[in-house]
């Protein structure tokens, strides 16, 4: 029988996570969930209401919480790590500086995502290194972000099996099972890209191609990039991609917002952990419908069963690209459709690359190689060069300032600079 750990256990996705093992009990056998996380206060109250909710989902299992690394990560098979450093209060300067210059701050795509980056990877270093110290043979099952450079930071540095994982990989078929109404394992496509700047293409519904009217209905799912646009370029993008393709829109909406998303994610999370907090309660609070990050236990659970039954399981995942797509270097971490069982991911051919799309994710993944460099290192040269290789920024005149603001507004978190 398993033992699953949670690192940043605080985290309000965590009864997602706990509802969806519950729900593989029969296939997924765990004996033992232990709770971690460095915020004691967030992780006693987590504690509290996960062992009511699995009692109220009766399931048999035994819920205990640490803050030592070493206790909950002894005789672990995964190591669930969701962890946010600094908080959405960092989230939110990622958010608001990069306006002030005109570009788009978001967490993950925007600028915000680069600092994201070098808060996230010393930390998840150390985690990574203390998962290969106390329980060698367990997987990291990862979604902090930015996942994919999380990923790639871990892959160099440390001597772990590491799945980065986002939802929004499985979404195009998720979206089309919807939209089509037909069961999800009947779906299939082509993935070209990286986390949160990929396509989806060739998706074929039972084995034939999809027809052009099923695919307008599929698109019509992705509500962030224009409908015009996706019928042109006849591919399923990452919602993420509307900060590419409508970038002058975006930065004028974000602009005009009088709440950034991490500001309505704190007013949001006391709500959630009130009613985390509230002995009489034992189920998932409403609220968290309002939180993006649904559909990631689906796609945790996922793995982790398609690794202890080797049950082969199509799932598109972070992993090393070692000649997956040509145009990109081996060990850059690519998102990609997987094959995966208890050996771990294997990705799956692509056959073509839609031209439209290949400078775009080139780019992208030059600016987040030397992001992941630079998080590991410190080294500020490398940092600034990143910064003006970003797609999004590119002007010389403004990363530099721009830089200097950001490592100062963070600079508690980056002990690397
Ligand atoms: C999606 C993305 C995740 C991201 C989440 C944000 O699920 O794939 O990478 O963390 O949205 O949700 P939030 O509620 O924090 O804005
Ligand atoms: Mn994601």
């Amino acid at each position: 029988k398993l033992k699953i750990a949670i690192v940043g256990a605080g985290s309000s996705y965590t009864p997602e996570l706990i509802e969806g093992l519950s729900e593989h009990r029969e296939t997924l056998p765990v004996k033992e969930i232990v709770l971690l996380d460095i915020n004691e206060e967030r992780l006693s109250i987590m504690e509290g209401f996960v062992k009511r909710y699995v009692g109220y989902l009766n399931y048999d299992v035994k819920v205990w919480s640490t803050t030592s690394r070493e206790e909950a990560f002894t005789d672990a098979d995964f190591v669930s790590t969701q962890i946010r450093v600094g908080g959405n209060k960092a989230r939110i300067k990622d958010e608001k500086i990069p306006l002030k210059y005109g570009l788009i701050g978001q967490e993950t795509t925007g600028v915000g995502g680069m600092f994201n980056a070098f808060r996230v990877i010393p930390v998840m270093i150390e985690i990574a290194k203390d998962v290969e110290k106390y329980c060698p043979d367990a997987w990291i099952i990862n979604y902090s972000n930015p996942t994919e450079l999380v990923t790639e930071a871990l892959n160099k540095v440390c001597n772990v099996k590491v799945a980065g994982l986002c939802a929004g990989g499985m979404r195009p078929r998720w979206w089309a099972a919807e939209a089509l109404n037909i069961p999800e394992e009947k779906i299939y496509y082509d993935y070209l890209g990286l986390n949160h700047m990929n396509f989806s293409y060739n998706m074929t519904i039972d084995g034939r191609p999809i027809t052009d009217e099923e695919f307008s209905k599929v698109i019509k799912k992705c509500t962030t990039v224009s409908q015009e646009w996706m019928e042109t370029l006849h591919l399923i993008p990452s919602q993420y991609t509307q900060y590419y393709f409508h970038t002058k829109e975006r930065v004028q909406q974000l602009k005009e917002q009088d709440k950034t998303r991490g500001e309505a994610i704190l007013e949001l999370e006391k709500q959630i952990f009130r009613e985390y907090a509230d002995e009489l309660n034992n189920q998932k609070p409403k609220t968290l419908a309002k939180r993006g990050g649904g559909g990631y236990s689906k796609v945790a659970i996922g793995v982790m069963d398609a690794i202890y039954n080797d049950s082969g399981k199509w799932m598109v995942i972070n992993v090393a690209n070692n000649g997956t797509v040509r145009f990109l270097d081996d060990d850059a971490v690519i998102e990609t459709a997987c094959y995966v069982s208890k050996n771990g991911m294997k990705p799956l051919t692509i056959a073509h690359y839609p031209k439209a799309v290949i400078g775009l994710i080139s780019a992208v993944k030059t600016y987040e190689s030397l992001a992941v460099e630079a998080a590991i290192t410190g080294n500020k040269k490398l940092a600034l060069e990143a910064l003006v290789a970003h797609p999004l920024v590119r002007d010389y005149d403004v990363a530099k300032p721009l830089l200097e603001e950001m490592l100062e507004a963070h600079k508690e978190y980056l002990p690397q600079f």
